[in-house]
């Protein structure tokens, strides 16, 4: 079935001038890129994002990372997209993300690991109003 899910390409992938081919990737695996903005992201954004993390140690260099210059936020739609978006991105931490994912690819370190992608259909429709409110 048909599903949307939410990708962002943090701050590192934009200063380092990776998105084209982060994008294309997703791309070339079927996926239809259905929004997309470059945006600062406001206090009230990550915050939502990143709620689950609220309280842990490495929840304020988190966010500070996400804060520290400008993201890309897309959508994407696609049969399985949201499963098929976190194989393609690769574990959390680079050192661990296995060759050919993005992260394996891309990736320095856990806390400038390159990308978002939503971890369930569920967590997609909670994040994507969250940067597209009102997205139809
Ligand atoms: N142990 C850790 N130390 C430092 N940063 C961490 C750690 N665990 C997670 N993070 C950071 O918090 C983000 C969110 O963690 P989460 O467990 O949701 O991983 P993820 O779902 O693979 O990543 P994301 O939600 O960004 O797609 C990670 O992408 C990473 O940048
Ligand atoms: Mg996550």
């Amino acid at each position: 079935m048909s599903e949307r899910t939410f990708v962002m390409l943090k701050p590192d992938a934009v200063r380092r001038g990776l998105a084209g081919r982060i994008l294309q990737r997703l791309e070339d695996a079927g996926l239809r890129m259905v929004a997309k903005q470059r945006l600062d992201v406001n206090e009230a954004q990550s915050g939502a994002l990143y709620a689950e993390h609220e309280g842990k140690l490495f929840y304020d260099s988190l966010l500070t990372y996400v804060h520290s210059g400008p993201v890309i936020a897309t959508v994407w739609e696609g049969p399985g997209a949201v499963a098929l978006v976190r194989k393609l991105i690769g574990a959390t931490n680079p050192a661990e993300a296995a060759p050919g994912t993005i992260r394996g690819d891309f990736g320095l370190a856990i806390d400038e690991n390159v990308v978002h992608g939503s971890d369930s259909v569920q967590s997609a429709e909670r994040e994507i109003p969250i940067f597209f409110p009102g997205l139809d």
